[in-house]
């Protein structure tokens, strides 16, 4: 298929607020759009405030110094997520520790996190995977329960909700990426959402040159970074936050249409998650069961021009860093390790054209199997 619906996407809208950058003065960290952006995104997200920085792993840093995890701390993350879940953990010289992830919904297992907790675990790191949210009943009631902080790397979660309640507004703080394959996106970015005002400032010092406010710009009061998001990627966020809304309906609409393929474990998404961006198309592959094996589906798709990623190749304990002795822990992992092998993702953008172009792809998923006859 080669008129598959492309990404990303751009209107007249962001060339107009880009051009009104291009006609300020200032095109750097400090122009208003920056704020403008940081207030609407985090309202969008139910929260108060945000913090916007060059990309969606040093919003991670950002949020586990301003909550003082350091040395000797451990952070519980899934072990299914992208690396800089845990890679951001190691950075600030704490110790991540692995927990395994539930068989379907690719979220940490709440149960497994709690027999991770010891008298060192800073935080919980939940990871709402694919854009479909980890139990934040159960998470809430364990950070509630042993006095941990929850943290949300929230990078695949824009417009996401629990029982009504958006994705990031759940713990202390959430991360946010806009990077380019991101369902908003200018092709680099990241924000930190929180509801607690002095933790947003101590963000803001860290990733601001070590400044205060009310102060001089060559007063540094700690050894920062200069993380500051550009006035372009703020201009074209705003314009991506507009569409957000109609495109994740789009994507709801359609999601059916693909979910209607038969034999595939698609993603188990909570009927807690009421709204769900659809970041991506998940799915496992029992070869028995559906007539070919996950690498033979890859195959397959790829060969007909439509993308399709045979998931992680290993777990994120797996990494070479973590393989040659980087301090962390890790509890079994049976189900990380069974979807290395079983699962796959396809990209939002299939969910992004009409109700007959994702007929279209969903016969291509399907293929010329035989249906599986039911017991
Ligand atoms: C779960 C998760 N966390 C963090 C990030 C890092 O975001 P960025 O690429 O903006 O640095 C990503 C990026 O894909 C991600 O998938």
């Amino acid at each position: 298929m080669s008129d598959l619906p492309s990404w990303p996407v751009s209107t007249d809208r962001e060339r107009e607020l880009l051009d009104q950058v291009l006609a300020s003065p200032q095109w750097g960290g400090f122009h208003p759009m920056i704020g403008e952006f940081e207030r609407k995104f985090a309202a969008y997200q139910h929260c108060s405030h945000g913090v916007a920085a060059v990309n969606g792993t040093v919003t991670l840093e950002m949020m586990l110094v301003a909550a003082g995890i350091g040395p000797g701390d451990e952070v519980i993350v899934p072990a299914i997520s992208f690396v800089s879940t845990a890679s951001a953990v190691s950075r600030v010289g704490a110790t991540p520790v692995f927990v395994d992830v539930e068989p379907f919904s690719f979220n940490m297992d709440p149960a497994q996190a709690q027999q991770a907790v010891t008298s060192k675990t800073k935080a919980i790191m939940a990871v709402h995977f694919g854009g479909s949210l980890a139990d934040m009943d159960a998470l809430m009631a364990l950070a509630a329960e042993t006095g941990v902080m929850l943290l949300e790397d929230a990078a695949h979660a824009h417009g996401a909700e629990w029982k009504g309640k958006r994705a990031g507004s759940f713990g202390l703080a959430s991360s946010f990426s806009f990077q380019n394959g991101k369902v908003m996106t200018a092709g680099e970015g990241g924000i930190v959402l929180t509801n607690d005002g002095a933790f947003a400032e101590r963000m803001r010092g860290f990733m601001n040159q070590g400044r205060r406010p009310g102060y001089s710009f060559f007063h540094h009061f700690e050894v920062g970074n200069n993380y500051r998001m550009s006035a372009f990627h703020a201009a074209v966020l705003l314009a991506q936050l507009e569409r957000l809304d109609s495109q994740i309906e789009l994507r709801m609409r359609n999601w059916p249409v693909l979910a209607g393929v038969p034999g595939i474990r698609w993603q188990e998404v909570p009927a807690a998650v009421n709204r769900n961006p659809w970041y991506l198309l998940l799915g496992r592959i029992d070869a028995a069961e559906f007539g070919e094996t996950r690498d033979a589906f890859c195959g397959r798709l790829q060969a007909s021009g439509i993308p399709v990623t045979p998931f992680y190749p290993h777990t994120l304990y797996q990494n070479p860093m973590y393989m040659g002795g980087l301090p962390h822990r890790v509890l079994p992992c049976p189900v990380a390790e069974a979807c290395v092998l079983d699962a796959f993702w396809l990209p939002f953008r299939l969910l992004m054209g009409d109700e007959a172009m994702t007929a279209r792809i969903a016969d291509v998923v399907r293929g010329d199997r035989l249906p599986v006859e039911p017991n």
